[in-house]
C-alpha cells in the first residue's frame, strides 16, 4: 500500500467508522458460551486436512467456482463449525469430502483431502464406496429423504453393515438395537419393525444419526441437522450429538445458518464467504474477538434475548456473484472499511493465534497504523 492508499484509506474509515456497528461481545452468555462439554478434543490427533480445495460446476450460464482454496484441519473428537451465508459453500464442501459431488457438472480442479493417509480426490467410485457411511458418514437436512419409506428402519439400519461388515444378520441386528437405545428411541425391538413413516421428525432424525453411526465412522458430516425440526427437538438433538462424541470420540463436521447451535456444541468455528474459509478459530476466538469484518457482521446481525428486533443488524448487500468473483476480497464491496488494496488483492492468512486465523488486510501492520492514527 503507497502513502496516497494510506491516506484514501485513513480517510475511508473515518467517515465509516460512525457507521460501523459496535461489535457485540458475545452472541451468549458466557455461561453458554463457556458451557462445559462432556468430552474434551484429542489435538495430537488430526482425522482430516482439506488443503486449498477449489470445487467448481458448468452450468449454462457459465462456471460457478463454488469452492476457491478451501482449508482446514479436524481433529479426533472434536466439533467443527462450518457457518455462512447461502451459497457460500458449506455444502460443496461437505459433498466433496463425502465424494458426492456430481462429475460432471462439478469438477475438483486442484486441492487435497487428507482422511487415514489417503487422498480423497484420486480415489475412484469403488474405493470411495468403501469410505462412504464406513469411515465417514453424513446426515442431511431433512430426514425424511434420507430414509426409505418402504423399507423397515431394521432393515435400513442394518444395511451398511450388511454390506460393508460382513456381519451376520444375528448380530446386526443387536447392533442395531444398541445404536437406537444410544439415540434415545424406547422399544428399540418393536420399533425395528416399524417403517419411517410411524415415526415423528425428531425420532426420524435420531434415526438418521444412528444409521450414520452404526458402522462406527471416525468422521460424522451434519449438513444442517437440525433445520427441519422443531427447537425443542432441535436441542434434544445437539445434546445427543455431544452424547455420541463422548462415547464414540467421533470427529464432527456441523454446517449450520444457526449461531446458536455452534455456540452449544462446537469446539472450533470456520467461517465461509464466497467459496473461501475467511476466518478459523477456537469457539471463544471467533465469538469473543471476531476479526474479519464478515464474522463481526455475522455476530451482530443474530438475534439476542437482550436485544429488540429493531436492533438487529443485518449485514447489507449481497455475496459475490460466483461465476466471476472478485480478484480481491469478496467482502469489499459490502465491508465498511474496504480499502483501494482490498479490492485489488487477496489478502494474505494471519495466524492471531496457534488455532485463529483470518483473512483480512486490516491485519496487515499498515492497516493497523492506519486504525491507530
Ligand atoms: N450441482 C450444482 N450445479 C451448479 N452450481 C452448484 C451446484 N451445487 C452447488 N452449486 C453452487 O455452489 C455454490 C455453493 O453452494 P452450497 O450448496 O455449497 O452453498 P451453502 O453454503 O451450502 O448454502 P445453503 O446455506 O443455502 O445450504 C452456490 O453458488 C451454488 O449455487
Ligand atoms: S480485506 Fe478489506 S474488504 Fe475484505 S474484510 Fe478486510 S477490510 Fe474488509
Ligand atoms: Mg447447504
Amino acid at each position: 500500500m503507497n502513502e496516497q492508499q494510506l491516506a484514501n484509506a485513513n480517510a475511508l474509515v473515518k467517515e465509516r467508522q460512525e457507521e460501523v456497528p459496535s461489535l457485540p461481545k458475545a452472541v451468549m452468555t458466557e455461561k453458554k458460551v463457556g458451557q462445559k462439554r462432556k468430552r474434551q478434543p484429542d489435538y495430537s490427533e488430526k482425522v482430516l486436512a482439506v488443503e486449498d480445495l477449489h470445487v467448481s460446476f458448468k452450468t449454462f450460464g457459465g462456471e460457478v467456482q463454488a469452492l476457491r482454496g478451501v482449508s482446514f484441519d479436524l481433529y479426533k473428537g472434536e466439533t467443527l463449525a462450518v457457518v455462512g451465508e447461502s451459497g457460500c459453500g458449506k455444502s460443496v464442501t461437505a459433498n466433496t469430502i463425502m465424494g458426492l459431488i456430481p462429475q460432471p457438472p462439478g469438477r475438483i480442479k486442484s486441492g487435497r483431502i487428507l482422511f487415514k493417509n489417503k487422498d480423497l480426490t484420486k480415489l475412484d467410485k469403488a474405493a470411495m464406496r468403501k469410505v462412504q457411511g464406513v469411515d465417514i458418514s453424513m446426515i442431511f437436512q431433512d430426514p425424511m429423504t434420507a430414509l426409505n419409506p418402504t423399507l423397515k428402519i431394521g432393515e435400513q439400519l442394518t444395511e451398511g453393515l450388511r454390506t460393508h461388515q460382513n456381519v451376520s444378520k444375528a448380530e446386526a441386528r443387536k447392533k442395531a438395537v444398541e445404536l437406537l437405545e444410544i439415540v434415545g428411541i424406547p422399544n428399540p425391538e418393536e420399533r425395528l419393525k416399524q417403517y419411517p413413516h410411524q415415526f415423528s421428525g425428531g425420532m426420524r432424525q435420531r434415526i438418521v444419526i444412528a444409521i450414520a453411526l452404526i458402522c462406527e465412522p471416525e468422521l460424522l458430516i451434519a449438513d444442517e441437522p437440525t433445520t427441519a425440526l422443531d427447537v425443542t427437538i432441535q436441542a434434544q438433538i445437539l445434546e445427543l450429538f455431544d452424547e455420541i462424541q463422548a462415547r464414540t470420540g467421533v470427529s464432527i463436521i456441523l454446517i449450520t445458518h444457526d449461531l446458536g447451535v455452534v455456540a452449544k456444541i462446537a469446539d472450533r468455528i470456520a467461517v465461509m464467504y464466497a467459496g473461501k474459509v475467511i476466518e478459523i478459530g477456537d469457539k471463544r476466538e471467533v465469538f469473543y474477538s471476531p476479526q474479519h469484518p464478515y464474522t463481526k457482521g455475522l455476530l451482530a446481525s443474530v438475534p439476542r434475548l437482550d436485544l429488540k428486533e429493531e436492533e438487529l443488524q443485518p449485514i447489507e448487500g449481497t455475496p459475490p456473484d460466483l461465476f466471476a468473483p472478485p480478484i480481491g476480497c469478496p467482502f469489499a464491496a459490502r465491508c465498511p472499511f474496504a480499502m483501494e488494496v482490498c479490492e485489488r488483492v487477496y489478502p494474505g492468512t494471519t495466524e492471531l493465534s496457534e488455532t485463529h486465523k483470518v483473512d483480512c488486510w486490516l491485519q496487515d501492520e499498515r492497516a493497523k497504523h492506519v486504525f491507530q492514527m
